[in-house]
């Protein structure tokens, strides 16, 4: 199997480096040999049609902060509309950073290779949050698969639990935290009172907060995660401007301490019944919902069912790219 990897952070370089000490692993498993062919940053692309060699990328990445410093492969400057549609793959990975304003680069890519009649995966929330029906039509229309479970709770398969679990009962309610770096934030501000600006520089230097901390802070990365689950679980076709957005930023030490006095904690809590909603919201302490760190939770409340809660790291470069090996793994078994 052919890949095409598009952006190259904290997640893809975790996905190289899986792909690179698991290489025997998928093989004998799975019968999978993935190879990638290309990969494309800001600086330009590396490209070897008979795959490249992981590891010289990921060193040659660190020290000269693009790939496309590779010798002999290295195409600086040269952007992924060159290659998307033209070079032969089967998937592409769309991997760059979440814009929710306009969805691009993001939105772009993913067009071009569905149309160019390749599977694509990505993790990047901003074309699903913008276009998701869209983008899903597209898929069936050219044949192929579009798969996204590492938009949702990073390595957690809760878009896959949500759709494959439940898909013969019906969902009456939806909440959780969907956001890891404010879940870091809250509870460290209430733990061990770190003020905001603290708690956000910690979540943005272990790699948990977006490109744009602003889309964590504000409740936008978690509304998006909503909308993508809106469209996955129900019938709802639904972009970001269908849901209420509050973010943390008013949220005090102080009020997670007098919360924290009565029994509560404060969480930034994603919603979806006949509204959609997010913003800060107290749960009790003794709530299975009611989890600290970088977790993410999400309980289904569906009618044979009952509660089911599902809990997992939410955020990180391994655990989202394991989403991403997952995903291909379908792909593959569909193919
Ligand atoms: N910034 C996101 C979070 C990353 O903190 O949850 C995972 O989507």
């Amino acid at each position: 199997m052919r890949l095409i990897l598009i952006g190259y952070g904290v997640v893809a370089q975790s996905l190289t480096k899986i792909l690179t000490v698991r290489k025997q692993e998928i093989l004998e498993r799975h019968g999978m040999h993935p190879r990638v062919v290309a990969i494309v940053d800001k600086g330009g692309l590396a490209l070897n049609t008979k795959g490249l060699d992981l590891e010289r990328v990921e060193s040659i990445k660190k020290k000269y902060g693009t790939v496309a410093s590779i010798p002999e492969y290295g195409r600086p400057g040269k952007p992924a509309q060159d290659i998307i549609g033209s070079l032969d793959a089967e998937v592409v990975i769309e991997a760059t950073p979440t814009n929710l304003e306009t969805g691009e680069p993001g939105t772009s890519h993913i067009e071009e290779a569905l149309k160019a009649g390749k599977h694509v995966i990505t993790v990047n929330k901003g074309p699903l949050a913008l276009a998701l029906p869209a983008l899903t039509e597209m898929a069936t229309y050219n044949g192929v698969h579009l798969r996204f479970s590492g938009t949702v709770g990073g390595g957690t398969p809760i878009l896959d639990f949500g759709r494959n679990c439940l898909s013969f009962d019906r969902l009456l309610s939806i909440e959780g935290i969907l956001n890891g770096s404010t879940n870091y934030m809250l509870t460290e501000m209430e733990k061990h009172g770190s003020t905001f600006e603290e708690a956000l520089n910690e979540a943005q230097i272990k790699g948990y907060a977006e490109a744009d901390p602003s889309l964590d802070v504000d409740g936008l990365d978690a509304a998006a995660k909503l909308t993508i689950m809106a469209n996955w679980f129900t019938d709802k076709d639904v972009t970001l401007k269908d849901i209420s957005v509050e973010g943390i930023r008013d949220i005090k030490p102080e009020d997670l301490k007098e919360a924290s006095k009565r029994g509560f904690a404060i969480k930034l809590i994603g919603r979806i019944d006949k509204k959609m909603k997010v913003g800060p919201t107290e749960l009790k302490t003794s709530d299975p919902l009611c989890i600290g760190g970088t977790l993410n939770a999400v309980k289904f409340h569906s009618e044979f069912a009952g509660d089911e809660i599902i809990i997992g790291k939410g955020a990180g470069g391994p655990e989202t790219a394991s989403s991403i090996l997952r995903d291909l793994l379908n792909i593959r078994e569909k193919m």
